[in-house]
């Protein structure tokens, strides 16, 4: 071989493994800037904004399902603000998680570790919990000036602080906002649509019943309106593109070990341009997008088709695709179903034959109880189960999140009467029943039997 030629493979295949490099960072890297919900992100950093340069009080809910990007908007949000030299020196910022601290004692001392304020503390004894957070709260304040430092208390799976004893920590983070003793923001971050029903009374009335919603496929604010999933298909090309030369500047100063040949990287982005024209393709990400909106999953999802890059295989075929989905095209919610006991499963095909009925309408616990009553009478080996058994059961259901509170009201209404969407295709239903070791016959012909 010439020497010629030689050094336009090695050029070929070091922009190759470049590629593979870049793109698996461009994928993985959260450092992604936040999309869409641009009203809703804004509202955010005006609220802590407000909280640092002002001095004024907050509190909030940020709430939306799973992986639609609360904890990103928040983090973002945050970035952002740090830029600024005022937020920088002036802003304390207590990062709590309701998996992490799962008691308010704890929460207390990993606060006053943030706070930087253990040694202050030593072994003071506080006689309660409002005398403690009070205590660190003053110690912020400096010196002669009676200013003091603002703090951003960013409570990530908020829900799960409702649970602690007497929910004295979110009392005492809502009064002291509520009063103005000091300037703080409260931001609580939670997948619970109903979560202001979690709160007690007395905290309730200490909130601001400030809700930000994060809806997916909400994608109103940006610039051009597209369908969901035409969002799924440009995010896809962004993700899989390189650098384009008016950008090259910008992105060498964070990949400064990634230069990539302008030419190489326009024809590159052509051709993943090209894929998303593919039909075979665009019916794959569909497909995967019908399972799981969320963006996670189809990140790594993209990672696992990026790895398969090499200097042997230097170009993403459509296949490369199909094989890396195969990884993640097993349902986690049909994989859920296999572990539920024969009566949830019941009810779970009652709830699938009253959303079919209902075109989708939410649920409650009485109209399942009947559907499922009705079926149990009808056929004489279904062992006759106790409404609080049922109850139960339903609740378990509830807790795997497979039925998502609807209505943010600030009514009292009794739980069997309490509206629920349902979150399981049919077809997902079929599947679990299908997959289910040992289910009783007239079950699973109740589960096929259209109505
Ligand atoms: N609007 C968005 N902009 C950019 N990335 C997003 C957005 N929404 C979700 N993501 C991606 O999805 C992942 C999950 O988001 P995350 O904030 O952890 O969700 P949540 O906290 O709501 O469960 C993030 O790591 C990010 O890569
Ligand atoms: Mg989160």
């Amino acid at each position: 071989m010439s020497k010629k030629k030689n050094m336009a493979i090695d050029f070929q295949d070091n922009m190759i493994l470049l590629t593979r490099k870049y793109l698996k960072r461009k994928i993985m890297c959260p450092e992604t800037k936040f999309r869409h919900h641009v009203k809703e992100r804004l509202h955010v950093l005006e609220l802590v904004k407000r909280t640092v340069e002002m001095g004024e009080s907050n509190s909030a809910l940020l709430i939306g399902p799973r992986g639609s990007g609360k904890t990103m908007l928040v983090n973002s949000v945050l970035k952002e603000l740090s830029a600024l030299k005022s937020f920088k020196d002036n802003a304390l910022i207590v990062n709590l998680h309701g998996l992490v601290h799962t008691d308010d004692r704890l929460a207390l001392k990993d606060t006053t570790r943030q706070m930087q304020l253990e040694n202050v503390v030593g072994d003071k004894v506080f006689g309660t919990f409002a005398e403690n957070l009070c205590f660190l709260l003053e110690c912020l304040k400096s010196g002669d000036k009676k200013l003091s430092k603002p703090v951003i208390f960013i409570l990530d799976e908020f829900d799960l602080f409702c649970e602690h004893h007497n929910q004295t920590l979110l009392y005492n983070l809502f009064d002291v906002a509520q009063s103005a003793q000091v300037p703080i923001c409260v931001l609580g971050i939670t997948c619970r649509l109903d979560v202001i029903e979690l709160l007690e009374k007395r905290v309730k009335s200490r909130f601001s019943y400030r809700q930000i919603f994060l809806l997916p496929g909400d994608t109103s604010s940006t610039e051009q309106p597209a369908s969901a999933f035409d969002d799924r298909l440009e995010l896809f090309q962004h993700l899989l593109s390189l650098p384009d030369d008016e950008n090259v500047n910008k992105i060498e100063q964070q990949y400064d070990d990634c230069t990539i040949d302008p030419q190489f990287g326009s024809m590159w982005n052509e051709y993943i341009k090209s894929l998303t024209t593919n039909v075979t393709m665009v019916n794959l990400l569909k497909r995967m997008y019908h399972i799981d909106v969320s963006e996670r999953r189809f990140r790594n999802f993209l990672a696992v088709a990026v790895s398969t890059l090499s200097e042997k295989h230097q170009k993403l075929e459509v296949n490369d695709f199909v094989e890396a989905s195969k990884i993640f095209s097993q349902d986690d919610k049909v994989l859920m179903l296999e572990g539920l006991s024969i009566l949830e499963m019941c009810l779970i095909i009652a709830m699938k034959q009253e959303t079919e009925i209902f075109d989708d309408e939410p649920l409650n616990f009485e109209m399942i109880y009947n559907r499922y009553i009705k079926f149990a009478n009808q056929n004489s080996s279904i062992q006759s189960v106790q409404k609080p058994v049922i109850m139960k059961a339903f609740e378990h259901i509830k807790n795997l999140e497979i039925l998502l509170p609807v209505g943010h009201s600030n009514m009292r209404v009794e739980k069997e009467y309490q509206y629920y969407k349902f979150t399981l295709t049919s077809k997902q239903v079929m599947e679990a029943v299908k997959n289910y070791p040992g289910l009783p016959t007239e079950v699973s012909q109740w589960a096929a039997s259209s109505i």
